[in-house]
């Protein structure tokens, strides 16, 4: 395999993104490999510098590409990275700087919403670019939100992991959910309406007790919530949600989230491994988002989308028996799976 194309050292390439005027201060990350432009979505956040953003947007680009290998889709790594201005800020001026600098990169690199941006803001977007997506869909085309999906894929995968680690179905399963922002309550509502019973945390309280009230979760604070008594552990936050210490402490016997990059370091795997803890890989579980976004930039039907969608828990049944029968974490087996489809696509390039 070439250098190129192993996702840990293929080349990144981080576009600057500053311009004073509208508070636009950031970085777009692109992985270049030979699956395609470079796809993934938009963070709009606080960060407490500007080296902080790049390494979130270098870490979640190489993320993208792993993900958008296994799922099949013929494109590479992207993240946009922004950072949330401290004082007042003209959204729409900022969101329009962010458009003309995807429009600078005419293709390479395509966006959609991530965390703390909405399909309003990628509407102001693609009044500068074409190369966005994560639109208002037109009738029977992919589009919209791409949260649902992504909410599905993951539900759906927990309910494979469920009935294989721990031999039952959701009715009567404890869920822990770290995060209840777009992914994370559909997911609430999905589970509550298969049975499970929900413990649920999140920075905003708000948002955390209004969700509780709709399908009867318990709340906890969010430094608890890693380690309460649960079956399952779905992180639907930020990243780096588990780190040593949460994995040596962690009761639940399954984590199955929608937040990018779950693991804090590569080592915390096999700490999950040897507890006995199956791990579902988030960037394999997470996928519905970016299928959806990428049907939408492709031109292809609705049809499509919940087409691949369903090909996610398969594909995690699978990954769940090799990752079994090799004692090997489902992380490691993912990525080697992920690998061999990027150096596919290199074996592709013409000489
Ligand atoms: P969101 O911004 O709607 O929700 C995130 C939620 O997490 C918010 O309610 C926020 O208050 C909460 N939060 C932040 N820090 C927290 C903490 N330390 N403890 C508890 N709660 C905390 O974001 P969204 O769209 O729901 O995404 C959630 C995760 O899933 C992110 O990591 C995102 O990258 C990932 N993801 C999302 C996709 C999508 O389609 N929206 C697709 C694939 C991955």
């Amino acid at each position: 395999m070439s250098d190129r194309n192993t996702p840990q050292t293929a080349t990144v390439e981080c576009v600057r993104l500053y311009d004073p005027a509208s508070g636009l201060d950031g970085y777009i990350a692109l992985h270049e490999t030979d699956l395609g432009p470079a796809a993934g979505g938009c963070r709009f956040w606080s960060y407490a510098n500007g080296e902080d953003a790049k390494a979130d947007a270098v870490r979640l680009a190489r993320g993208m590409t792993y993900k958008n290998a296994l799922a099949g889709l013929p494109f590479s790594g992207g993240k946009a990275v922004l950072r949330r201005p401290e004082k007042d800020f003209d959204r729409t001026a900022l969101f329009e700087a962010f458009g003309r600098a995807v429009a600078q990169l005419d293709g390479r690199y395509v966006t959609a919403e991530d965390v703390g941006t909405s399909v309003a803001d990628m509407q102001v977007v693609a009044s500068m670019s074409r190369h966005v997506a994560g639109l208002p869909p037109e009738a029977g085309c992919a589009g919209g939100d791409p949260s649902p999906w992504t909410a599905q894929g993951v539900f759906e995968s927990m309910q494979v992991g469920v009935a294989k680690a721990l031999g039952r179905d959701l009715e009567g399963v404890t869920v822990a959910v770290q995060g209840v922002g777009n992914v994370g309550a559909d997911l609430c509502h999905r589970l509550h309406a298969a049975g499970a019973r929900l413990v649920i945390a999140d920075t905003d309280a708000a948002r955390c007790f209004a969700l509780a009230k709709q399908v009867g979760a318990s709340v906890v604070g969010v430094d608890q919530i890693a380690s309460v008594e649960a079956d399952v552990f779905a992180p639907c936050a930020l990243g780096g949600a588990l780190d040593l210490e949460v994995a040596r402490n962690l009761r639940a016997k399954l984590v199955c989230g929608a937040a990018n990059n779950q693991l804090a370091t590569r080592d915390v795997a096999a700490v999950l491994l040897d507890r006995g803890i199956v791990y579902l890989p988030d960037y394999v579980v997470n996928a519905g988002g970016i299928i959806s976004v990428s049907a939408e930039y492709l031109g292809e039907d609705a049809g499509h989308v919940g087409q691949r969608v369903a090909g996610i828990a398969p594909r995690v049944a699978a990954l769940i028996e090799r990752a079994a029968q090799e004692s090997r974490s489902p992380a490691h087996v993912a990525d080697e799976m992920a690998e061999q489809v990027i150096a596919n696509a290199r074996e592709l390039q013409p000489a």
